[in-house]
C-alpha cells in the first residue's frame, strides 16, 4: 500500500511540472497506457492475499481515476491557455492608421496631349509617328532648310554623327508620311523633339510637340484657318478667337505664327499676355512647293496646310503653369493636381 502512496505523490508532483499537451499526452502514456505504471502494478496482484489484493485493486482504481481526473482538468487549462496567447498574439489594433494605396493619375503632358489629339481625331485626323532619332534628311533637307540655312542655328540640337541627329520639331513626320503616302493626307503626330538649350523657365532639352499635316486637292489658307479655329474654341473655349500673324517658315509658303485671344484677360491686355491680349500658340502654314516636290508630290495637282504646337507651352497656357521645369521633376504635389 505503501508502494501506492508514493506513486501518488511521485504523479501529483509530475502533473505539476506539465506545460505543454505534449508533455501530458507523454505522461498519460507513462502511467494509463497499455504497457503503463498502473498496469504493472496490477501484476502484483497475485502475490497478494484476497483482503490485501480487494484494497489495493480499489486502491488502483481510485488512482487511477484520479489521474484520469487531473488529466482532463489540466487539459482543459492547457487549452484555454494556448487560446489565450493565440488571441494575444492576433490581436489586431484598430487604432494604428491604415495604409493607403495611392491612386496614380497620368502625366499632365500626356492629358493634353490626348485632350489635343483628339479634337483633331474628331475631324478626320489620323496619328502618325517617326522616330525621335532622325535623319538631317527628315529633320533639316527635306523640309527645305539646307546646310548652311539660318533656320538650323534657332534649332541647334543633339548630334549622334553628321546625318543623325535627335529630332528638333516633328516637323519630319510630315516627310516620312508624304513619302509613304499618297493623298488626301491628314494626320497629326505627337512626340518628343530635342533642343541643346539651356534650361530656364520656358527652355528645356526636351520637350513636346505635335505636328498637323493636311494634303489634298484644293487645300487652301481659309481650311488652315478654320482648322485651327475650331481647334482653339475646342481647347481653350468657345469664346476664344484667333489671330494669323505673318511670319518666316522654310517649309512653308505662307507661314504664319498664330495666336489665340488671351485665355486670362480676355483680350483686354495683362500679365500674361504683357498686355498684348493675343498669346501665340503655334506656327503654321501652306506646305512649302520644294516640300511637297521632295516628297514626290505634285504641286500643280495638290496643295498642303501644316502647323506645329509645344505641348507644354500649350499645357502652361491652359493651367496657368510658370515654369516649365515642373512637368519633368516628379513632384507628385505638382502631379496630383491634374487628375
Ligand atoms: N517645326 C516648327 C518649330 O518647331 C513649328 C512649325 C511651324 C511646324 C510651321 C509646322 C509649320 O508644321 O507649318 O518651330
Amino acid at each position: 500500500m505503501d508502494v501506492l502512496k508514493e506513486l501518488k505523490e511521485k504523479i501529483l508532483s509530475e502533473f505539476n511540472e506539465i506545460k505543454s499537451m505534449k508533455e501530458l499526452e507523454e505522461i498519460k502514456i507513462k502511467y494509463l497506457g497499455k504497457k503503463g505504471i498502473l498496469k504493472q502494478q496490477l501484476s502484483i496482484l497475485g502475490q497478494l492475499s484476497a483482503d490485501q489484493r480487494a484494497e489495493f485493486g480499489k486502491q488502483i482504481n481510485s488512482l487511477k481515476e484520479l489521474l484520469e481526473e487531473k488529466i482532463q482538468e489540466i487539459s482543459i487549462t492547457l487549452k484555454e491557455e494556448e487560446k489565450r496567447r493565440r488571441i494575444q498574439k492576433e490581436k489586431i489594433d484598430i487604432t494604428i492608421p491604415g495604409k493607403k494605396d495611392e491612386i496614380g493619375a497620368i502625366h499632365v503632358l500626356t492629358l493634353v496631349k490626348d485632350e489635343i489629339s483628339s479634337i483633331f481625331l474628331n475631324l478626320g485626323y489620323e496619328i502618325a509617328e517617326g522616330p525621335d532619332i532622325e535623319l538631317d534628311y527628315y529633320n533639316f533637307e527635306a523640309l527645305n532648310i539646307p546646310k548652311d540655312h539660318p533656320a538650323r542655328d534657332t534649332q541647334d540640337t543633339f548630334y549622334i554623327s553628321d546625318e543623325v541627329l535627335l529630332r528638333t520639331h516633328t516637323s519630319p513626320v510630315q516627310i516620312r508620311v508624304m513619302k509613304s503616302q499618297k493623298p488626301p493626307i491628314k494626320i497629326i503626330s505627337p512626340g518628343r523633339v530635342y533642343r541643346s538649350d539651356e534650361i530656364d523657365a520656358t527652355h528645356s532639352p526636351i520637350f513636346h510637340q505635335i505636328e498637323g499635316l493636311m494634303v489634298d486637292k484644293n487645300v487652301r489658307m481659309s481650311d488652315l484657318k478654320g482648322t485651327l479655329e475650331i481647334f482653339a474654341k475646342r481647347f481653350f473655349g468657345p469664346d476664344t478667337k484667333i489671330r494669323f500673324r505673318p511670319h518666316h517658315f522654310p517649309f512653308t509658303e505662307p507661314s504664319a505664327e498664330v495666336d489665340i485671344s488671351c485665355i486670362f484677360c480676355g483680350g483686354e491686355g495683362c500679365r500674361t499676355c504683357k498686355g498684348e491680349g493675343w498669346i501665340e500658340i503655334l506656327g503654321a502654314g501652306m506646305v512649302h512647293r520644294n516640300v511637297l516636290i521632295n516628297c514626290d508630290i505634285d504641286p500643280g495637282e495638290y496643295s498642303g496646310f501644316a502647323f506645329g504646337m509645344g505641348i507644354e507651352r500649350i499645357a502652361m497656357l491652359k493651367y496657368g503653369i510658370e515654369d516649365i521645369r515642373l512637368f519633368y521633376e516628379n513632384d507628385i504635389r505638382f502631379l496630383r493636381q491634374f487628375r
